[in-house]
């Protein structure tokens, strides 16, 4: 097949990052990306040698002296999947019905009902081929997701529970209604991430609570998961986690004793974004019942980025679980760290 023609609706937070990794993947062709507001992510696009189709009056960039290819429908008409990166119940799946080849992936802030298969790489894969629309789950559920698919397949999971820190913001949303003093619970049993879970993983049983703090840079989940069989030890933990490429396993030891640092870690080396989903070696532990507590660590603006390219090459059907996720995770140097880490010592794959 030749390389899949895939559109971005919604250049924001997530939508820049899905182009960025697709531009980086060689069975993939970016035919463009839509602007609403013609303001300097035009321009970042530009620099990048993306097109531009507008979703609003052309003019307007005109105006500004943006450079704009066409609209909306002249990409969708150009693409064979586009990537839904617009803000939740934006309602396009209608106008995306209008194209009968089209296949579209939607985010986490839309419903599951929207497509009905909600998705991540680790849990249904092979599940998504075919499907016209899918739903790539959001960043606390793609993390949950990954993590406990991992612990299910080595000691069966009986029951977890989460406690879940929101960021209030994401770093490039200044003046947006964030929270600056305070810590505000999501007034509902269980919150939406253990349902959502269940879109995904329906065996799983899971409750979480929720609530938004006052940071902008990463979430962080508490987990509890009571197991049906007890692991040897917290370390014969992390190496059973860092056998997925897609979690990281860090340590207070490294100096990685906030979400700060690997935010700042991921600045120098892979434009700020934190693909993996971060496990603390150190804060792995178990219980005399056997129950396995530990803290994750969540960049909610990068961790979908790998789902979403492997969820083009699922519904598609271009290329089985293994191998998608093994090229999406060299393209974007998921793992890459850790490998080092492995052959240094530290870590047993
Ligand atoms: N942010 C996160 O951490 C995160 C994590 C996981 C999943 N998600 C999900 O990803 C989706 C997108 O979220 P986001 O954070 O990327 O939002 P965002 O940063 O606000 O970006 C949304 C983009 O959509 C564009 N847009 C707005 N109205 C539009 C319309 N009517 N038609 C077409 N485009 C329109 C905006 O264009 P202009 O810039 O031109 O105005 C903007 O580029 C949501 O479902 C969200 O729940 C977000």
């Amino acid at each position: 097949m030749d390389k899949v023609r895939v559109a971005v609706n919604g250049y924001g937070t997530i939508g820049r990052r899905v182009a960025d990794a697709v531009l980086r993947q060689d069975d993939m062709e970016l035919v463009g990306v839509t602007k609403a507001t013609p303001d300097f992510r035009c321009l970042e696009a530009e620099e990048k040698g993306i097109r531009v189709f507008s979703v609003s009056d052309k003019s307007a960039f005109d105006v500004k002296g943006f450079s704009v290819e066409g609209n909306l429908m002249e990409l969708l008409d150009a693409s064979d999947v586009v990537v839904d990166c617009t803000p939740k119940n934006s309602a396009y799946i209608e106008l995306y019905r209008r194209f009968p080849s089209l296949f579209a992936i939607f985010q986490g802030g839309e419903k599951h009902s929207l497509t009905g298969f909600s998705f991540n790489s680790n849990c249904n894969y092979s599940r998504a081929f075919g499907m016209k629309y899918a739903r790539v789950v959001s960043c606390n559920t793609t993390a949950l997701c990954r993590v406990l698919s991992q612990i299910d397949g080595v000691y069966g999971v009986k029951k977890v529970r989460v406690a879940i820190a929101r960021r209030s913001v994401d770093p490039g949303e200044g003046r947006k209604d964030g929270l600056l003093n305070a810590w505000e619970p999501a007034l509902e049993y269980p919150s939406h991430h253990a349902v959502d879970v269940k879109t995904v993983m329906p065996k799983i049983n899971i409750v979480s609570l929720a609530g938004i703090a006052p940071m902008t840079i990463m979430h962080g989940h508490m987990m509890f998961v009571e197991l049906m069989s007890k692991p040897g030890s917290s370390d014969e933990v992390s190496e059973m986690l860092s056998v997925n490429p897609r979690i990281r396993v860090i340590s207070g030891d490294d100096g990685f004793s906030t979400t700060a640092q690997i935010k700042d870690y991921a600045e120098s080396l892979n434009d700020g974004n934190t693909y993996e989903v971060c496990v603390w070696k150190d804060g792995i532990g178990i219980d005399d019942d056997g129950e396995l507590g530990m803290h994750v660590a969540i960049d909610q603006q990068a961790d979908v980025i790998p789902e979403n390219v492997d969820a083009i090459r699922a519904v598609l059907g271009i290329a089985c679980a293994e191998d998608s996720m093994a090229k999406t995770n060299s393209s974007l140097g998921i793992g890459r760290k850790l490998n080092r880490l492995v052959s240094e010592k530290r870590i047993v794959a």
